[in-house]
């Protein structure tokens, strides 16, 4: 009997482990996608796998599942996988297989933005850039070096989903793919030969029969059957080209992407889910957030120029992978409730009533069955509209969703998911006395200069031009020292009272040094890459010598021609000295006069020596297991000085809530912890001091300008450092320096939810939760019936229950989470005419 059952248990094993993953069948038609026969409502949410970390991916994706995702979407990032031409890294964060397979273990669909143009604010766009150091070619057109680059990549890419069975047609879980990204925003550019390069993309993504459909987006002339897609922050005007083509939004874009020296962009919940609900009232049938998690640009990853470490994009998902509520708690009913109303959508016939002043009312019905949007488009008015006899109130900007055409399940306005306020918290695993000071080693890292001979050591080349910075290190590192030296002799002019030297650059920061001592560095700002540096100098008799640092931050990833942008010293390159010329003084009228001459020595197009990279990198100072064998000094410590390595042990933070750290003090550099980076970090560029606002009104147009807030502080402060990089013991972090900072105040931080608080609407249910095993130790107010005032400054109106507080209480106290029916049943009778409502706040 026990034999029989342990082999019946071992056969069902078999079966379960072993179960052939069956082929879907994905088409479309110009309604839908639809998958095995059904047609579907795709509610899809943008994670770019390296901008996360594998011990991450999991429970991101459950998040977005319990969030009512259904499908994830990513690019492919080619220059992150080829970063030398044919040698290929998926390993750690760049496993996309893995990626792709954790998107399938939770059953959720995946779309695959092969590009391999991503653009993503990521470097260059996705493009390696030894690409353009090919002889001849000419990106993203007609172009066969170009051509065969790319089909080289996404070949690799689509064997590779191949050979691991990942398309949805050998039952994997990829159910559409993307060539190219947003070409139709630039073809004017490209003439004929772009016109063809979009043929051309169509029919390399046709060659690789994947048996699920390609689309274009933003590529209004995309050939069939490529389906071209909507991307921005509306898209329920939206038509595809092709008649057969169902109407997709490949990026409804949740927030913005944030720069150095700009303020932190908002889009309301509110907003966010009119956008959906208007989408899908208007027949829409896929629709993704760009981004549903942002994540972080770690290494030298991000884009722009300027694009921050931080690509939080105030999606759903926060940087960190907390709950950015109320925005993923708010999308979460309207997922469910879309995905409910599936069959109708998809089917059903449509009719639609117009009450003017944008008002519409948008009636599916199928089946005996249907179901109604009622949509007010105007940002002002309310509107109230007479439907079969029943009077609604649309609060405006709002979309109301009735399954039934009756009542009202939802309104984009009416935002019933709590709102968490996060907090930092110290490391308790540091047992410093107070106050918390992590404990410092530094090394300087020198100036370059060339020696007795004139030869700088270890530098790459001497030619008598400047060249653009991307082209001589393809990029393999942020810095590059263009060194150069002329002879003065003791009657040259130059040699005058004001001699100074003067550099125009491309971009984007310059460290000058005449003689090996700094003289000036300079930044660009506002937008404006190229700029002159100008600054005195003092030359000596004999030789002299120009040292000048460039430094990018990030390269461009958009636009017409992006990747022939310049960066670096670009020319001229003049010391001009002002001599005056005593002899020719005049006295006129009491006033004297001097004639100034000027002379100019032009060093463009002298000898340059190219050196690529700081000392410390090449002395690989920020992996710890190298970096010992290198001097560390212990004591004074300094501060506020260029160039400068510093080094300290941290021990990891106790929990599971994810880590920051705190680099407040510091000015710009690069941060590594336990050797991976966690990118360039910038706090002395202050966000700028213009355009918050203390208020956000979710009506009307959204634009990246609107609710923005963080003026006139560091751009980002907090750094991510994702558990995966942290070691149980002792962890390093190393930081290069290089405009001068103090990192005395450096701290490492858990981020949790603090307080939170709730607005919601009677027959709602109202779920509270704090996070990271922390539970609710306080209600600090709950007022059901008619509350008012906002979150954190709550107050109890004419009408109230005497019993919600303590019904939460008992609910709510000493869980993690609860989860609240918002009713007078539930919390006790309040005597209001209206609609009761429940403010509630809660302490994690
Ligand atoms: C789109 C682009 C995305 C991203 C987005 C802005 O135009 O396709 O890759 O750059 O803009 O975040």
């Amino acid at each position: 009997m026990m034999m029989a059952s342990s082999i019946f248990l071992l056969i069902t094993a078999f079966f379960l482990f072993s179960l052939p993953s069956f082929a879907l069948n994905v088409s479309h038609d110009g309604r839908a996608i639809t998958i095995d026969g059904e047609r579907r409502i795709l509610l899809s949410g943008s994670i770019h796998y390296p901008r996360s970390t594998p011990g991450m991916w999991p429970s991101l994706i459950k998040k977005a599942k319990e969030g009512g995702i259904n499908t994830i979407e990513t690019y492919v990032f080619w220059n992150a996988h080829e970063a030398q031409r044919r040698q290929y890294d998926f390993s750690g964060n760049l496993d996309l297989v893995r990626f792709i397979k954790t998107i399938q273990e939770e059953g959720l669909y995946a779309v695959l933005r092969i590009g391999p143009y991503v653009c993503a604010e990521w470097n260059y766009g996705g493009f390696p850039v030894w690409l353009h150091n090919i002889p001849g070619i000419k990106f993203r057109t007609k172009n066969d070096v170009f051509m065969n680059e790319m089909s080289n990549f996404t070949t690799v890419i689509v064997d590779m989903m191949k050979h691991e069975n990942l398309f949805a047609s050998q039952g994997g879980p990829i159910i559409i793919s993307q060539i190219e990204n947003e070409y139709g925003n630039v073809i004017g550019s490209y003439g004929n030969d772009g016109k063809e390069y979009v043929q051309w993309c169509a029919s390399l993504a046709e060659s690789y029969q994947i048996g699920v459909p390609w689309v274009m987006c933003q590529e209004s002339d995309a050939p069939s059957p490529m389906i071209n897609t909507c991307n921005g922050w509306y898209c329920d005007q939206f038509t595809p080209n092709n008649p057969n083509s169902p109407k997709m939004w490949t990026e409804n874009w949740t927030g913005w992407f944030k720069g150095w020296g700009l303020q932190d962009p908002h889009r309301t919940a509110e907003d966010l889910s009119f956008a959906v609900a208007r989408f899908f009232q208007y027949g829409g049938t896929f629709q993704n957030y760009y981004m549903y998690h942002g994540g972080t640009n770690f290494g030298r990853t991000s884009g722009g120029p300027y694009i921050t470490t931080s690509y939080d994009y105030d999606a759903p998902l926060d940087e960190y992978g907390n709950l950015n509520q109320p925005k993923w708690g708010h999308l979460k009913q309207l997922h469910l409730l879309l995905r409910s109303m599936e069959k109708v959508l998809t089917h059903g016939s449509v009719r639609s009533i117009e009450y003017g002043n944008m008002t519409t009312a948008t009636i599916y019905s199928y089946d005996g069955k249907s179901s109604c949007f009622f949509g007010n488009g105007n940002p002002k008015d309310d509107a109230t509209i007479n439907f079969e006899n029943t009077m609604y109130s649309i609060p405006a900007w709002s979309v109301s969703i009735l399954p039934d055409c009756f009542s009202e399940a939802y309104n984009t306005a009416k935002v019933n998911s709590q709102t968490s306020v996060m907090v930092k918290k110290e490391n308790a695993a540091d047992d410093f006395e107070e106050p918390y000071t992590l404990k410092w080693q530094w090394r300087n890292e020198g100036f370059e200069h060339s020696n007795k001979n004139g030869l700088v050591e270890d530098s790459l080349m001497t030619v008598e031009q400047l060249l653009d910075q991307k082209a001589v290190s393809n990029d393999t590192s942020d810095y590059l020292w263009y060194i150069t030296s002329f002879h003065v002799n003791n009657t040259d002019p130059i040699l005058g009272k004001e001699t100074t030297l003067q550099v125009n650059t491309a971009g984007h920061v310059i460290h000058t040094f005449v003689n090996g001592r700094h003289v000036g560095s300079q930044y660009a700002q506002n937008g404006k890459y190229s700029f002159t540096f100008e600054s005195k100098i003092k030359l000596k008799v004999g030789r002299n010598e120009i040292a000048l640092l460039s430094v990018t931050v990030g390269l461009p990833n958009y636009g017409a021609n992006f990747d022939l942008v310049q960066t670096g010293i670009s020319g001229p390159v003049n010391v001009v000295g002002r001599e005056r010329l005593d002899e020719l003084t005049q006295k006129l009228g009491g006033d004297q006069k001097y004639i100034i001459q000027e002379v100019t020595k032009e060093l463009a197009s002298s000898k340059w020596t190219y050196k690529i990279g700081l000392r410390g990198e090449r002395q690989q100072l920020h992996d710890p297991m190298l970096s010992h064998q290198w001097r560390w000094f212990g004591n004074n410590l300094p501060t506020n000085k260029m160039f400068v390595w510093y080094k300290t042990t941290f021990k990891a933070p106790i929990g599971n809530d994810p880590v920051v750290v705190d680099l407040m003090g510091l000015g710009k550099g690069h941060a590594w912890v336990n050797g991976k980076s966690i990118g360039r970090y910038w706090l002395s560029y202050l966000a700028s001091e213009n355009g918050c606002s203390p208020t956000c009104d979710y009506r009307g147009t959204y634009s990246n300008s609107k609710c923005l807030t963080n003026c006139g502080k560091p751009s980002q402060r907090w750094y991510h450092v994702p558990r995966d990089f942290l070691k149980d013991d002792d962890n390093t972090l190393v930081v290069f320096e290089e405009f001068g900072g103090n990192p005395w105040n450096v701290k490492f931080q858990t981020v949790t939810v603090g307080t939170a608080c709730a607005n919601a609407y009677e027959g709602n249910s109202l779920e509270l939760s704090c996070q990271g095993g922390s539970v609710i130790s306080q209600i600090r107010f709950a007022s059901f019936g008619s509350p008012k005032g906002t979150c954190g400054s709550f107050g109890a109106g004419q009408c109230e229950s005497s019993s919600a507080l303590s019904a939460i209480q008992k609910a709510c106290i000493g869980k993690e989470s609860c989860s609240i029916d918002v009713s007078e049943s539930y919390l006790g009778p309040t005597g209001c005419k209206d609609t009761n409502r429940l403010a509630v706040e809660i302490i994690c």
